[in-house]
């Protein structure tokens, strides 16, 4: 066996016996750090930020750092770890998990920024282009998983999609993470999720927002080899747009992206109509 073999061996061991003392200490009430003291290598345990749960970063010696999270229950665990791994064995970015126990998923833990740390930080500096490029690169990884067991708009869906769920690692490669709630649905909303976060991310509905929007839809369309549809992209968007104003309370939103609705719905018509021109030439 080679050392790299082995390597991964241990962690794949370590994270069982990090998920079983995690899920050990939901269930007894143990202290976290207690429970996770005990493993073999402990180095520490720190509790990262998470709206829905508990999400830890575990250090271990000899083995890279491992992402621990407890969901909300086994179901969304084995849910995100069997869609995790689907999408992984297809190449499409994405942790893969290492081990799963009750309502506790451990994957590597990525050294990492939030595709909205990382926006905030290109617009902080006036980088319009590689805030762009960023929201291409998502609405790509988005298209890829679409493609997978797609047909006519109904396939594998994200549904919790929001810019904190795509990972941009120290070497640039992007993964999307939190696939608790994914399953099979509707794409259009999903693809529609997405433009309202690139939309209302602060500063929220400029010029730019809009630059970045466009981007992301080209790019999505481009890589699931579709043309522009206009009924679907913008049906899609005023979806979830009617969704984000009840979840966000702000009812303003649907008329804040009126104008950006109407202008998808421009662009896609003279899309149209060039594919129909260049049909015909
Ligand atoms: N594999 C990982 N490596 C590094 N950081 C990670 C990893 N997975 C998640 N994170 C960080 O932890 C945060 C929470 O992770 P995740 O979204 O999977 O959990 P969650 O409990 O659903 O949280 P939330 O409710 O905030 O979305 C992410 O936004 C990200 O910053
Ligand atoms: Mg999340």
């Amino acid at each position: 066996m080679t050392d790299r073999n082995k390597t991964s061996e241990k962690k794949q061991g370590l994270a069982g016996q990090a998920a079983r003392q995690c899920a050990l200490a939901i269930r007894e009430g143990i202290e976290m750090e207690v429970a996770m003291g005990s493993l073999p290598g402990f180095v520490g345990l720190i509790q990262l930020e998470s709206s829905k749960g508990l999400c830890y970063k575990l250090d271990l010696s000899g083995v890279g750092p491992l992402f621990v999270k407890v969901l909300e229950d086994e179901g969304k665990a084995e849910n995100e770890a069997s869609l995790s791994s689907r999408l992984a064995g297809l190449g499409i970015g994405c942790p893969v998990p290492l081990a799963v126990e009750g309502r506790v998923l451990v994957r590597d833990y990525l050294g990492a920024a939030t595709a909205a740390e990382e926006l905030d930080l290109a617009l902080k500096w006036g980088d319009v282009a590689s805030a762009s490029r960023l929201c291409k690169r998502v609405a790509e990884l988005l298209a890829d998983i679409h493609m997978v067991d797609s047909s006519c708009g109904h396939g594998m869906v994200v549904n919790d999609l929001n810019l904190k769920n795509f990972l941009v690692s120290s070497n640039c490669s992007l993964s999307i993470i939190d696939l608790a709630e994914a399953g099979y649905g509707d794409q259009p909303k999903d693809l529609g999720a997405l433009m309202v976060h690139i939309l209302t991310h602060r500063p929220e509905f400029t010029d730019i927002s809009a630059a970045m929007a466009d981007s992301a839809l080209d790019s999505y369309f481009t890589k699931a080899g579709k043309l522009w549809d206009v009924t679907e992209a913008s049906a899609g968007l005023e979806e979830a747009l009617a969704d984000a104003s009840i979840r966000r309370a702000r009812p303003e939103l649907p008329g804040l992206a009126s104008w950006y609705v109407s202008h998808l719905k421009e662009r896609a018509e003279a899309t149209t109509r060039r594919s129909h021109h260049g049909a015909e030439d």
